[in-house]
């Protein structure tokens, strides 16, 4: 007979593991409905993350669930190569309906990670594809998070993501830096007047290597693994004139900034600046069922679609790329963000959270506070033991029934779409208490 209480055979992804064996009370998730979930010891928390940033719609969307399970009963799996299914071309044509304008085609694939691992092939392979094959070199950032791919953690700038791995780092690539600075903006309301000027990093990399071998630039439009370091007024403008003027191809990581977050369907909107490729995931579709994509410039895709016609034109692509219950749950999904004007609802709930949790200036600790759209996060300094602190005040908001994230001594917010108002200012009452609780 299995035992229910051994917890040492799965080995958890991004999680102290050890210390969770020894201390899961109010961490075994048994069901979720809306913005809450119930834990095994009958808990409510309010999911303060939406999911892992996936979930704005609520959890348990009926129209999702029911678009699912439908979908089950109908085409459970469709074979992904030389074969198609109608709904995944008609999702490809609605997102690039959503998209900036210029961005019309879409690929598929299961996670965040796939799409960054895509969005870098793409871009190889089209400078190759125009004959420009000298441009090899991509260019990430400090304290980016790109997923977990080989790709990813090469342009990612995570130092816990990428040490034990450096002889397997993809070669040539280059990091701009960070533009996450306490000194220079901490406390700001929205995005930080200072550290335009970071972009520039980017010509000084292009007089260093020229412009000849750079491929491509991959940022997160708002960094939200990093905790949610927030793009300076004109900084994301700087890089995009400056790629524009080199022939450098723009990506945008939209992972945790599609789909809503930001208070336009896509940060590139939010922040009015248009990428070349956008990679995506988890929003898409509530995150009921594993999907990504890359959403690409026409001509990038024009680029690709030379040689015989009989031949595949792009060598990639993964068993369950578009597959059919990821994307019954996607168009549910987009259904319901149409529906209820999603962006427009997290633009109201964002002065909301705005105000609420810069309310929590003044408790002992905390070191900056900062926030967009539906995102928001609170860095405290480092006890003696870095990131304990932050443990602490996860489990102590747990115990009163809040759900949030911590990336070292940052805890991070993004409540979902559908929170009221006064889950909001709960929210950040209850994490006031928390913190004073953790001492
Ligand atoms: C910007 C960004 N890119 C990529 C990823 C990786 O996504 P996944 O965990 O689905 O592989 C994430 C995950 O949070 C992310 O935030």
């Amino acid at each position: 007979m299995t035992d229910t209480t051994d917890l040492s055979h799965y080995w958890m992804p991004f999680t102290h593991n050890r210390y969770f064996r020894e201390h899961h009370a109010y961490r075994m998730l048994a069901s979720a409905e809306g913005a809450y979930y119930t834990t095994t010891e009958g808990q409510r928390l309010f999911d303060g993350l939406s999911g892992l940033w996936c979930c704005g719609l609520g959890h348990r969307q009926p129209r999702v669930v029911k678009a699912i399970q439908q979908q089950a009963d109908t085409l459970d799996y469709a074979t992904a190569f030389q074969m198609g299914h109608e709904p995944v071309f008609r999702l490809a044509q609605r997102i690039a309906k959503l998209a900036p304008q210029g961005l019309d085609h879409v690929f598929f694939v299961n996670s965040g990670s796939e799409a960054v691992d895509t969005a870098l092939k793409i871009a190889l392979a089209y400078h190759r594809a125009r004959g420009d094959a000298s441009r090899t070199r991509l260019i990430g950032r400090e304290k980016g998070y790109h997923g977990v791919g080989f790709g990813g953690i090469s342009v990612g700038g995570m130092v816990a993501n990428r040490k034990l791995y450096a002889p397997a780092m993809i070669p040539g690539v280059d990091h701009l830096p960070h533009t996450h600075n306490l000194k220079e903006m901490a406390f700001s309301r929205g995005q930080p007047g200072w550290g335009s000027h970071l972009a520039d990093e980017l010509e000084r990399m292009v007089q260093l290597h020229d412009a000849s071998t750079i491929a491509a630039v991959i940022v997160e439009p708002m960094q939200g693994s990093a905790g949610v370091v927030i793009p300076p007024v004109g900084y994301l403008q700087r890089l995009r004139d400056i790629c524009t003027k080199h022939g450098i191809l723009l990506i945008f990581d939209e992972v945790i900034t599609g789909f809503g977050r930001m208070g336009a369907m896509f940060g590139a909107q939010a922040f009015d600046v248009t990428p070349d490729i956008i990679t995506f995931a988890k929003g898409v579709n509530n995150g009921a069922v594993p999907m990504g994509g890359v959403i690409v410039r026409d001509d990038i895709h024009k680029a690709f679609m030379t040689g015989p016609e009989h031949m595949v034109e792009f060598f990639h692509g993964y068993t369950y790329s578009g597959h059919p219950l990821a994307v019954a749950a996607a168009h549910a999904t987009l259904d319901v963000y149409a529906e209820q004007d999603t962006p427009a609802r997290v633009r109201e709930l964002a002065p909301v959270l705005e105000d609420a949790v810069h309310g929590l200036r003044s408790e002992a600790n905390v070191i900056d506070i900062r926030n967009f759209g539906l995102a928001a996060a609170v860095e405290l300094s480092a006890a003696d033991k870095p990131g304990l602190r932050a443990v602490r005040i996860f489990e102590e908001s747990l115990k009163r029934g809040l759900l949030v994230r911590f990336t070292g001594d940052i805890i991070v917010l993004a409540p979902p779409f559908i929170a009221s108002t006064d889950e909001i200012w709960q929210m950040t009452e209850t994490l006031k208490e928390a913190i004073k609780a953790a001492g």
